[in-house]
This record gives C-alpha cells, structure tokens and sequence, in this order.
C-alpha cells in the first residue's frame, strides 16, 4: 500500500459534515473538507447549499459575508469584501449588468439524508454512507450536539484513538475513574464493527456525587457497546439510570494534519430527571472529546509501537481497514445516491 493523501484521508468515504441543527438560518457556516474550505448556509425551506470559501473575485472568506433572501424564499450569499452575491451554482450578476454569469465556482456535492448532510467531497464513492443515524433519529429524541472541535492531528491517529479501549484510565480518568475494562467481544464484519465491554466506576457517596452532580449520569457498570461504521463514526450506545443514550461521534478530514469531530447526542428518556439533565449529558460529552483533543496533541505521531496491550482489536481493525483502502477495484454503485443533491 503506498501512503499517499488518497490513504491518509480515505477519499471515496463519505463524511457527515453537520446535522441541519448545526447550521442557523441564513447564516453562513465555514467547514474545510479534504485540505478546501467551503461555506454551507441553510434557507428558510431547510435547503442546504456549499460554496468553495474563497470569493472567485479576490480571494476573500465567503463564510466571513452573509445571506440575502430572495423572494421565493431561498438565499444567496453574500462576499463581505465587495458585496458580490453568490447563489447555489456559484453564478452571480456583476454590478452594471442584470444578468447571472455562469457558474464562477463549483459546488460542493451534498447528500442530504433527514437532517443529516453527508458528502463525498466530489470523490468516487467507495462506501455506503449508513442508514444508522436516520433510524436513531426515527427511535430517539436528539438532544443535542456538542463539542465540535478541529484536533491537530491526522485521521488515523483519531481513529484510533477512538477505537482504543484501554485509554480510558488515561485520557478519562478524571471523568470516569474506571477500575477496569472488562472486554466482551468485538465482531468485524468488514467495515461495520462492534466492541462491547464492561467498565466498573470507582464507587462515590451520595455526597460525593452532590459535589460533582454530572457523576449522578454514570452508572456504577458503564455497559458499553461501541458500533463502528469505518471511518466516519462511532456510536456508543449506553444505558444510565433515566434511560437510553446514542452518542454518535463524527469524523471529518479536514486537511492532513487535522481532523475534525463533533457528537450528536440522542436518548430515549423514561425519567423526568432525564429531562433536566439533558444539559449536563451534553457538557459529559463535551469534556470526554476535550480530553481526547488533549492527549492527540501530546503524542507523537506515527511513533513505531513498540508493545501491544490487550484489547487492541479496535485499532487493529482500523489499521486493516486504512490499508485495504483503494484495494478494491470494484467502483461503487451509489449514482442514486450522488445524484440526490438538493
Ligand atoms: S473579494 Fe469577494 S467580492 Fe471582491
Ligand atoms: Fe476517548
């Protein structure tokens, strides 16, 4: 396998860049995909569109203008250096004439799926995107995202940290205190896996947990099961005491040295304290990727592992994966898919 960008970033995997709830109406929305910047904004009717960043007249940050409404409700947006007004195709009409040019710059290929805006950053698709999050969605009340945060660090080293089941006594153990990781099982079927692990929590006192409340949100058992959608996502699905949680982190590529990730957060809540915690689960999850981001910046990269430890079977499955990229010859059939774009 030659290592090369193609590799690296896994192009031809599709990526979610954002859930509709992520974008505010007419507002520009800077996200950077594969090394390039685009600028998504959402309309009044929820339909999205993405712009390459740099304004085709001098450069500047279309994320940086704003939206302008049209009158039959969808937007365009607008070049904060000289006001030039883009629309969906990347047409715009030049000061002292009243016509649309042709397209200046090329859009960004979204695939919109519920709330849910997926794209292929204009590759070949080599894998299906999931049909997970929409049947979350259709099952669980989305309460929320959080933490979205670019990491200095490549994908790999993301991913695998995200599929690491010993790191929780490091990198967590403030959060969780866990005592041990009791691991289960790991099924790989190809690019869909599953990890599931019992992980005992260092007992506290009704008043210990008064002192830190977010500890009332972990159980005494964390019984985790991890399903894994290579590269794009990790769902860790979980039960505490008001119910059940689906906490779905995203990956994103944005350029070689640096990844993105974010969680969506859905529950099925069967306890009214559920309800008036809903605030603090999303902070949990906030500390548990700002703990990650710590550590990915401490360590050095593509450093030769020199011991193995238990339990390493997640990793292993991401670095099969990484290098099985591109092998297949056979070009994926998802024409319907591509060609779904608002
Ligand atoms: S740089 Fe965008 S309008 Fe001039
Ligand atoms: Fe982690």
């Amino acid at each position: 396998m030659k290592i090369n960008s193609t590799t690296q970033m896994l192009q031809g995997a599709p990526w979610l860049l954002a859930h509709k709830s992520m974008l505010k109406t007419n507002k520009p929305h800077k996200i950077s995909l594969y090394g390039q910047d685009y600028v998504m904004w959402k309309d009044k009717q929820e339909s999205i569109q993405a712009l390459p960043n740099i304004c085709p007249h001098m450069g500047a940050m279309l994320s940086e203008g704003w939206c302008e409404v049209n009158s039959d409700g969808t937007s365009e947006v607008v070049c904060p250096f000289h006001a030039l007004k883009f629309d969906k195709d990347g047409c715009t009409v030049l000061p002292g004439t009243d016509k649309k040019t042709l397209p200046q710059i090329r859009p960004l290929k979204l695939i919109i799926r519920d709330d849910f805006i997926w794209s292929y950053g204009d590759y070949k698709p080599v894998i299906h995107i999931p049909d997970i999050l929409e049947k979350i969605a259709d099952n669980y009340e989305f309460i929320g995202h959080t933490a979205d945060t670019s990491i200095k660090t490549d994908l790999k080293s993301m991913l695998l940290n995200m599929h690491d089941y010993n790191h929780q006594n490091g990198t967590h153990r403030e959060l969780f205190e866990i005592t041990e990781v009791r691991f289960e099982k790991f099924t790989d079927n190809g690019h869909h896996s599953e990890a599931f692990y019992d992980a005992p929590t260092a007992p506290k006192t009704f008043w210990e947990k008064l002192k830190q409340p977010k500890q009332f949100l972990l159980p005494d058992l964390i019984k985790a099961h991890l399903e894994n959608y290579f590269p794009s996502l990790v769902i860790f699905h979980g039960d505490s005491f008001f119910g059940k949680i689906a906490q779905c982190h995203l990956f994103v590529p944005e350029s070689l040295t640096k990844t993105r990730t974010y969680i969506l957060l859905f529950a099925k809540i069967n306890n009214p304290l559920g309800k008036l915690l809903k605030k603090q689960f999303l902070e949990m999850s906030k500390t548990v990727v700002e703990q990650d981001a710590d550590i990915l910046n401490k360590i050095y990269p593509n450093s030769p592992q020199k011991i193995k430890l238990n339990n390493e079977v997640g990793m292993d499955w991401v670095k099969r994966n990484f290098d099985n990229w591109g092998e297949s010859k056979s070009e994926l059939k998802v024409n319907s898919e591509v060609n779904l774009k608002q």
